[in-house]
C-alpha cells in the first residue's frame, strides 16, 4: 500500500492539529502543521514591526524558515531561531487571518508546504490544503464543531497562560477568524468539493482518529 498523503482542513479549535499528531504518530506519517507557518511569519511581522503588505510579503519571500516535526509539535525555524514557543500567544492569534490573507505571503507559503506534501505519507493540516495546497490529496477531511464547542476547547488551553481572558473574549476572537479566514480573497476556508465532512462536537480525539483512519479505509481498502 502506497504512503497517503492526507488533507485536514477547518477551523480553529476543531483538533486538526492534536488529531494529525494521533494519525501521524499512528501510520508512521511525517506531520505538517501549516498553520504554524503563518504564525512565524505574523511573529516575524510583528518583531520587525512591518505593516505594509508588501513589506511583509517581501519578507516572508526570503525568510529562511524550515519545519521540523517533533513527537509532541511541529518546531518552526526562521533564521536559524527556534520561534515555536513564540507563536501561539493572543498577539500572533489576533494578526495571523490579516497576514495569512497577503498574496505573496501565501504564495511563498504554498511552496513550501506542497514540496513536502508531495511525497506522501503525510497528515497536513490547514485551511486550504485539500482546496489549493494539495487538490490531488489521497484522502481530504473537512474537521469542525460548533464555535461554541470549540471555543470551550480553546479556553481551557488559554486560560493556563491568560487568566484574564473570558469565556466570551474566546469564542468572539474565534468567530472573527472564522469569518476573516473564510471570507479572504485567495484560498479562502473552505470544504473542497471532495472532502469528507467530520463534525466532531461529540466525539473525542481519539473518536476522531479512529473515524479518519475508517474514512482512508473505505476508499483504500488495503490501508493500515
Ligand atoms: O490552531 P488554530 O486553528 O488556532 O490556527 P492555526 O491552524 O495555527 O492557523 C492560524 C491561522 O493561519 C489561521 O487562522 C489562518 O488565518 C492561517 N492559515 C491559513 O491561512 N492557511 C492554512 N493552511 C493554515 C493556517
Ligand atoms: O488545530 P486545531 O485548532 O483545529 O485544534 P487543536 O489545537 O488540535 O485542538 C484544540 C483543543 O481542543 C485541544 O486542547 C484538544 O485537545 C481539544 N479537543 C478535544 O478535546 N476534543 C476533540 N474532539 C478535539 C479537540
Amino acid at each position: 500500500m502506497k504512503k497517503l498523503s492526507i488533507a485536514i482542513d477547518g477551523p480553529a479549535g476543531a483538533g486538526k492539529s492534536s488529531v494529525s499528531k494521533i494519525l501521524a504518530a499512528r501510520l508512521g506519517y511525517a506531520y505538517l502543521d501549516t498553520g504554524a507557518m503563518y504564525r512565524a511569519v505574523t511573529y516575524e511581522a510583528l518583531e520587525r514591526k512591518l505593516t505594509d503588505d508588501d513589506a511583509i510579503a517581501d519578507m516572508a519571500a526570503k525568510l529562511d524558515m524550515e519545519v521540523i516535526p517533533k513527537e509532541d509539535t511541529m518546531h518552526v525555524i526562521v533564521d536559524g531561531k527556534d520561534v515555536t514557543p513564540f507563536i501561539r500567544t493572543p498577539e500572533v492569534s489576533s494578526h495571523v487571518s490579516a497576514v495569512s490573507a497577503i498574496a505573496g505571503v501565501r504564495s511563498a507559503m504554498t511552496a513550501i508546504q506542497r514540496k513536502l506534501g508531495e511525497k506522501g505519507g503525510i497528515v497536513l493540516d490547514g485551511r486550504d490544503i485539500g482546496t489549493t495546497v494539495l487538490p490531488h490529496a489521497d484522502v481530504k477531511i473537512f474537521l469542525t464543531a460548533s464555535v461554541h464547542t470549540r471555543a470551550i476547547r480553546r479556553f481551557k488551553e488559554l486560560t493556563e497562560g491568560h487568566p484574564d481572558m473570558t469565556m466570551e473574549d474566546v469564542e468572539k476572537e474565534i468567530s472573527r477568524r472564522d469569518y476573516l479566514d473564510s471570507h479572504r480573497e485567495i484560498s479562502p476556508l473552505k470544504q473542497a468539493d471532495d472532502a469528507v465532512l467530520l463534525d466532531n462536537g461529540d466525539l473525542t480525539l481519539e473518536g476522531t482518529a479512529e473515524a479518519i483512519i475508517a474514512i482512508c479505509r473505505k476508499k483504500f481498502p488495503d490501508f493500515a
